[in-house]
């Protein structure tokens, strides 16, 4: 598809998990051919790009965050081929093709690492980071990795450690080395040949490690200690001027954001880096600290900051969260309220929407039996710290089924055959038992289901310019569990008004009349007076202004 300078604007992006999305061919992983198949699903839901999380070669160690060979589709997901059918499928449904970039790091599989780490002097001996050891002989420094444990890792056939900030299989690539940043480059040069519409760029804040001393030592974690640094946004600017920017593919980057100056740093037009970022907040870090006071600070802040020429990324879901109506809804008593409620919210926000399978359907998270039933390497190693740290096997069992990045995983709950119609063959991770009650087939038959209100958010974007590029001014009080806003555009002004909690509030705004248009809701009648609307349950209302 060709595209013009801002297209990113107005798209609606869908989030694949590949490996959870649909089985194609019977043996429990979800994969391409099952994607394409379900094409015409998500054209009747009305996004216009799909991002799909890696289906390079990989030994999954980090399910596809793990990448041994950039070129190859991972043969569980299919061939080339499968992946050419579902782009061609997807385009000619009007659906960009947003691929998942991991170069901050490959699989230690791939063949630049088995190279790398023979010796300290052959041709890609320089392309990860090795450093010699600490005096006593330990690791260079005591940064920890993302998933737990020391961030170095020893090898004895060079006598040095590499570093790696996720799993010990993800060693970090030498962006500083000339040669090896070319070939990274060459990547994305071939996935731009194959028609690729953009990037999600994968935990990118990282690139320059600072280890000459830029780098803040003092932090435990690598991550923290070195994200953002100065190299790291030269070669973001690198690699865009050379590879993206001519075809004004779209970027959205996985980055640290501290504060909206960091936001901006990466998402500005005039920096050349990328369109939108999504900033990373570790699961434990969110479900402890969020709250509807801390969304508004930060609605309005970043507002202020990217309004001139950035963009953002509108997100309350990924494969790395728990689900979105569990976290910052009610799954039990107020589902349903919650779930349309959160989606009004995401859609009404300036910004481009990300939608994460299965919040579509309002899926919820699951609580696995024991630690084995987990897949994910980060809850597996979180765990065992817990274990280490002193905590009981049921308090360690409790945190872990609430922060898990399988409560996002599980297979997608298509209809209330055997195993949600994701598989005829037992899954790779159980589907949600849930899935009788909730499941795609039976919301596309009820015309008040929250998949409707999904379609009917994304329809309203598609034929409102105020959506899409309408100013943003926070009305709601700063504190409480109301979040309302105006959005306007060329005459046009539209009220959303999103209740946070269980109980009834009231906005009090001087525009608003008994008889204001309401354009959508999630409770079907309304009794509004003049200046004022009350809220029920997780109530969401878009009130016409002018
Ligand atoms: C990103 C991905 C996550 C992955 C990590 C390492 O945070 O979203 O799933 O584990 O990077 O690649
Ligand atoms: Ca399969």
């Amino acid at each position: 598809m060709k595209h013009k300078k801002d297209w990113f604007k107005e798209l609606v992006i869908y989030q694949i998990y590949p490996r959870s999305f649909q089985d194609g061919n019977g043996d429990g992983i979800g994969d391409l051919k099952g994607m394409a198949e379900r094409l015409d699903y998500l054209k009747e839901l009305g996004i216009n790009a799909v991002w799909m999380s890696p289906v390079y070669a990989s030994p999954n160690v980090d399910n596809g965050y793990d990448i041994s060979d950039y070129y190859r589709i991972m043969e569980e997901f299919g061939t080339m081929e499968d992946w050419e059918a579902f782009r061609d499928g997807a385009h000619e449904r009007g659906i960009a093709i947003i691929m998942d970039l991991v170069l901050n790091h490959s699989s230690d599989l791939h063949p630049w690492f088995q190279e790398s780490k023979k010796s300290r002097d052959n041709k890609f001996s320089d392309y990860y980071i090795w450093r010699d050891p600490a005096e006593d002989g330990g690791a260079p420094n005591g940064w920890l990795s993302v998933f737990g444990g020391s961030a170095w890792e020893y090898v004895p056939e060079r006598g040095q450690y590499y570093l790696h900030f996720f799993a010990r299989q993800q060693p970090d690539l030498n962006w500083a080395n000339d040669e090896a940043r070319e070939k990274i480059l060459d990547i994305v040069r071939f996935w731009n040949k194959k028609g690729v519409d953009g990037y999600r760029i994968d935990a990118i804040s990282y690139l320059d490690k600072g280890l000459d001393g830029r780098a803040d030592m003092s932090q435990a974690f690598g991550t923290s200690s070195c994200a953002n640094l100065e190299g790291t946004h030269q070669y973001i600017q690198e690699m865009v001027a050379k590879t993206i920017a001519p075809d004004h593919l779209m970027t959205v980057g996985e980055v640290i954001v501290n504060t909206p100056q960091d936001a901006w740093n990466y998402t500005s037009a005039s920096r050349g880096e990328f369109n939108m970022a999504i900033p990373f907040i570790p699961p434990i870090v969110e479900i402890e600290t969020w709250s509807p006071t801390n969304f508004k600070k930060n609605l309005a802040e970043t507002y202020e900051t990217l309004k001139k020429d950035g963009w953002w990324a509108r997100f309350l879901s990924n494969h790395d969260k728990p689900r979105q109506v569990s976290l910052y809804g009610n799954d039990g008593a107020y589902w349903k309220e919650s779930a349309k409620m959160l989606a009004s919210y995401l859609h009404t926000l300036p910004g481009s929407p990300f939608v994460f399978q299965g919040e579509e359907i309002g899926m919820t998270n699951i609580k696995l039996p024991s630690i084995d039933d987990y897949n994910d390497i980060d809850t597996r190693n979180y765990y065992k710290t817990m274990l280490q740290e002193g905590a009981s096997e049921e308090e360690a069992l409790r945190v872990s089924q609430n922060i898990s990045r399988d409560n996002a995983r599980t297979p997608m709950q298509w209809n209330s055959s055997v195993h949600g119609g994701f598989s005829l063959a037992e899954p790779w991770l159980p589907v949600n038992p849930n899935y009788r009650e909730i499941n795609v087939e039976q919301q596309l038959q009820d015309e008040d289901s929250i998949f409707h209100f999904y379609q009917k958010l994304i329809r309203l974007r598609k034929e409102n310019p105020v959506m899409v590029y309408g100013d943003f001014q926070l009305v709601s009080e700063t504190e409480g569990p109301v979040i309302a806003f105006i959005r306007s555009l060329e005459g046009t002004a539209w009220l959303a008004v999103h209740n946070f909690s269980e109980e009834e509030q009231k906005l009090c705004w001087d525009g608003v009349r008994a008889d204001s248009e309401v354009i959508l809701s999630n409770y079907s009648s309304r009794e509004g007076r003049d200046g004022e609307i009350p809220l029920r349950a997780y109530e969401t209302v878009i009130v016409k202004l002018s």
